[in-house]
């Protein structure tokens, strides 16, 4: 029997206003994996008023800092219980292998939670320096209701980033999960629930961008958008935040250089680049997609790397042998093959793949794809593609190198593959980008801020850093003078 789902809104599952339900589909098989209830405008109303009053006057607003640190670390432990059952749910919403989802974004997820549980009673204000007869000081306050708006490459991963440091720092937050994939993200806050959080402080609100997100994003009474996504709708949602001046933060798509010199570890760099551009089906906002290889090896490298990106098994993603499932959507599917035929009308060389992968099901799945003779001036290097195609273009030096890299619009992620330890530093130094990787590449870690330049958005995410977007500063001045501000002398 098909799963059904509600909207989650103060404390209690609802259907929508207008009865309006939609279905989301497993990728691997293009059937119906549950029936969700559809959130209009008034759905996204209720929930924001939910969120506002949990915030003015509820038992979270009350709350020590430290219980509430607590009480997300409950929410954590039960999510390691639920680790296994989350992992199997996510990977039939949005087709990430199980060993991806179980091994790598559950973990991730639920570490990220740990480390803001564990941040909640350390958010600190200062005494400013001032003379003796006044007190200067800072408090750290949360900012209110947050909106958060997830995409569906990793919804329960991009959520908690989010979430965790949301709730730490004492606000609320409504929260919008792409159309594609809202089951995992619902299945989690019963977790949150059943724990305890208070009603009204979590609120979910399945539903469809341009209807649900915008209304979330343009609400006069939310203070705060965080948002993961496309550029595109990134724009649309700073010109919607504009109407009552929200703060926002987001983290927009990439199309991020990998740069493979000659004194590397050939087969380190292989492998890890194979992972930095095939992971998650390359539905990755960091993945390395311009994969920039230096010609004294180039052939060397890209002989070893062809080889091992032709044996990646395609395939069931419940299955623990499947290295790559399927893309997210028939949507994405068909983008990927646009830009397979634009990269081929444009003259690179298509060395394996760039077609969908029929023999691995009769879900959305494509084989791994590699480009060769690409050069940065076309669209297959210049845009996100969102898949598992990678365009390789030579370079002769570092200089070059660099000078090739730094040639985008955009400016998320970044790796390098040296021995040579002084070069490591000064490319890290002159890439223009979110986030540097030396030897390895789209790793993570809960304290290691995350974020883009240029047109990959702005704002950081994870680490302490993060908590300065779910907080806002307020400065505090106090007279101790006998004389008191007197300026007009009356
Ligand atoms: P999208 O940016 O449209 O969707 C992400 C989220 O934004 C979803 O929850 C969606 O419902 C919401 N949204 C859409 N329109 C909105 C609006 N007008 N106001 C408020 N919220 C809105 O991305 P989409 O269409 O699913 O994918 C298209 C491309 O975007 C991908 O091929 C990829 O290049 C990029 N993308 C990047 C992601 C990242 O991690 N940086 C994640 C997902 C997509
Ligand atoms: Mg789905």
């Amino acid at each position: 029997m098909t799963k059904k789902y509600q909207l989650f809104i103060d404390g209690k599952w609802v259907d929508s206003v207008s009865g309006k339900v939609f279905e989301s589909l497993n990728p691997a098989t293009g059937e119906v994996n549950a029936i969700v209830a559809e959130a209009g405008v008034e759905d996204v109303d209720l929930a924001v008023k939910a969120a506002r009053k949990a915030f003015e006057s509820g038992p979270w607003a009350e709350m020590a800092p430290g219980d509430r640190g607590r009480l997300l670390y409950k929410v954590a432990q039960a999510l390691w219980e639920k680790a296994d059952m989350l992992a199997e749910i996510e990977t039939m919403d949005n087709g990430l292998p199980i060993n991806e989802t179980k091994f790598i974004a559950m973990p991730a997820m639920i570490d990220v939670l740990e480390f803001y549980a564990g941040l909640a009673n350390k958010i600190e204000g200062k005494v400013l320096a001032s003379p003796s007869n006044r007190l200067n000081y800072t408090l750290k306050e949360p900012v209110g209701v947050v909106g958060a708006i997830v995409p569906w490459n990793f919804p329960l991963m991009l959520t908690m980033w989010k979430l965790a440091p949301a709730l730490a720092a004492g606000n609320t937050i409504v929260i919008k999960p792409a159309e594609q994939t809202p089951v995992s993200v619902l299945e989690m806050v019963k977790i949150f629930q059943e724990v305890g959080i208070p009603d009204g402080v979590i609120n979910v609100v399945p539903g469809f961008g341009n209807v649900a997100g915008a209304a979330l994003s343009s609400h006069p009474d939310v203070d705060k958008i965080a948002f993961t996504g496309s550029t595109t709708t990134g724009r649309l949602i700073m010109q919607a935040a504009s109407k009552n001046i929200k703060p926002i933060s987001l983290e927009l798509g990439g199309k991020s250089p990998n740069i493979i010199f000659d004194d590397a570890n050939i087969e380190n760099a292989v492998k890890g680049s194979l992972f930095g551009i095939f992971f998650a089906q390359g539905q990755v906002c960091a993945a390395g997609s311009r994969l920039f290889v230096q010609e004294s090896i180039y052939d060397k490298f890209m002989e070893a790397f062809v080889k091992k990106a032709q044996s990646i098994r395609v395939g069931n993603p419940l299955d623990q042998s499947t290295q790559m499932g399927p893309q997210v959507s028939l949507q994405q599917l068909e983008r990927i093959q646009q830009y397979v035929t634009a990269g081929l009308e444009e003259g690179a060389n298509l060395v394996i793949g760039g077609e969908r992968n029929h023999k691995a099901g009769n879900g959305y799945f494509f084989t791994p794809t590699i480009f060769e003779n690409v050069t940065n001036e076309m669209k297959i290097a210049r845009e996100e593609i969102f898949g598992p195609v990678l365009s390789v273009i030579r370079f002769v030096d570092e200089e070059d190198a660099l000078a090739k890299a730094n040639d985008t619009l955009y400016g998320l992620a970044s790796g390098l593959w040296t021995s040579d330890l002084k070069r490591a530093h000064r490319m890290a130094r002159g890439l223009k980008a979110g986030t540097v990787y030396v030897n390895t590449f789209s790793m993570l870690d809960s304290a290691a801020p995350f974020g883009g330049t240029k047109q990959s958005g702005f704002g950081r995410e994870l680490g302490v850093q993060a908590l300065d977007m779910y907080t806002e500063t307020k400065h505090v001045w106090v007279d101790l003078s006998d004389e008191g501000l007197n300026w007009y002398g009356i």
